[in-house]
């Protein structure tokens, strides 16, 4: 494979992942790492040290080394949420691949603009949405394709997660709907349970989420922590091929647990999960379960990228997500929003109930309003058909 030229956005925070990518993949002589932006190096001092010790030169400003290194093949981006739009859309209209951490974009009218960018200069975007790579996964969309679980009707996510004040307070935008005047919406959807999210969408689409793009979508939203954004949220989705999907999920959990996906058909179930395992149950209650061998996941998506850029005009079949993929993602993510109109408290006392009223509302297919929670407040659906522009919360 040839060597790439490759730099990265943010090597801090999550960025600290994609620095180690760029140093053992640079040791591995798969890329060499040219260059990389950070306008905080002091905060940052090994990652920043182990990057200029391998030769790679440093910038405080993305646009100035993009302008520097026109040899640059593909940019990494590890920035805050509200960065990955101008960061990927700059990188493409410089004639650079992007690979952008998740989400690619906060809004409908961002993943459309990238989704434009990338066809108009033919650059690959890559989302680093990480567990549409993983093998567990992908051998649960080959077989719903191959009908494994007969006609497949409804997929669902739960996710139950620890979150504390110190996460909230470990970076600027956490936990914000807006900041400086752009959206972020962080919360269970945007960030920790992205992945999940995405992949119900994946799964309803058998491997295609625009077929399971989003007609309707009902949500409520809440926030347990002092914070803006929600970080407890149940979201139900008509989508465009008839499979319902479900996502439940909480970051005011006492404990974290493995998040799973479970996709019913008329012939079974499947029941896959972060722990690297997919169970398959058929209609006589039969049980299966394969387990697959750990992944380093953001390798994955590095070795994805430069494969699809190295296949020409074929890669963008062949990467596991690209920005095109997302627009279900952000049309759900946005929908929700829409129809729960508001975030509302989730008091602290009720947070230890809060495993119970998921796995029922997972199992009944309800809002957690259904189930008469004293706290929870009822939402209308919202339709997407026509819906081009997200504009709650513009201050
Ligand atoms: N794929 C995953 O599993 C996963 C896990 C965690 C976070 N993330 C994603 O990673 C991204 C970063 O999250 P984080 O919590 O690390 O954020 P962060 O606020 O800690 O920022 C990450 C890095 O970006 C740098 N940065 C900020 N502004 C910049 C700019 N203008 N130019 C260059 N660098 C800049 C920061 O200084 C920092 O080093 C988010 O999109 C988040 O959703 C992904």
């Amino acid at each position: 494979m040839k060597q790439y030229n490759a730099a990265l956005i943010g090597i801090g925070g999550f960025g600290k992942n994609h620095t180690k990518q760029m140093v053992e993949h640079a040791s591995e002589r798969r890329l060499k790492c040219v260059a990389f932006a950070e306008p905080n190096p002091e905060a940052n001092r090994p990652y920043y040290d182990s990057l200029v010790g391998i030769g790679v030169k440093p910038y405080v400003d993305y646009r100035e080394m993009i302008q520097a290194h026109p040899e640059i093949d593909f940019v990494a981006i590890a920035t805050p949420i509200a960065l990955h739009k101008p960061m990927c859309v700059y990188a493409m209209e410089h004639g650079m691949h992007a690979l952008t951490e998740k989400p690619p974009a906060v809004t409908v009218q961002d993943v459309e603009e990238m989704a434009e960018v990338s066809r108009r200069t033919g650059k690959l975007c890559s989302v680093s949405f990480q567990m549409t790579g993983i093998n567990a996964f992908r051998k649960l969309l080959e077989l719903l394709r191959d009908g494994a679980v007969g006609e497949l009707k409804q997929v669902t996510g739960t996710g139950l997660w620890h979150r504390t004040d110190e996460y909230y307070a470990r970076t600027a935008w956490a936990g914000k709907l807006t900041q400086s005047g752009q959206y972020v919406l962080d919360g269970t959807m945007n960030n920790p349970f992205s992945h999940l999210l995405n992949n119900c969408l994946y799964a309803a689409g058998m491997g295609d989420p625009a077929k399971a793009a989003p007609v309707r979508v009902q949500a409520e939203l809440y926030h347990g922590h002092a914070i803006d954004a929600e970080d407890t949220s149940c979201v139900r989705i008509e989508t465009a091929c008839g499979v319902d999907v479900r996502f439940y999920a909480t970051l005011c959990h006492s404990s974290s647990d493995t998040p799973q996906l479970v996709a019913h058909g008329t012939a079974g179930k499947m029941v896959w999960d972060y722990g690297h395992r997919l169970k398959v149950v058929g209609a006589d209650g039969n049980e299966r379960v394969l387990e697959f061998p750990k992944e380093d996941l953001t390798r994955n998506m590095y070795m994805n990228l430069m494969e699809a850029i190295a296949a020409g005009d074929a890669g963008q079949k062949t990467l596991y997500c690209p920005v095109d993929a997302c627009r279900s993602f952000v049309q759900a993510t946005n929908g929700a929003f829409e129809s729960a109109k508001a975030i509302h408290p989730l008091p602290v006392e009720y947070w230890e109930r809060l495993s119970v009223v998921i796995a029922r509302a997972a199992a009944e297919g309800k809002l957690f309003s259904e189930l008469g929670e004293p706290w929870a407040v009822p939402s209308a659906p919202f339709a997407l058909d026509g819906y081009r522009r997200f504009a709650l919360y513009q201050e």
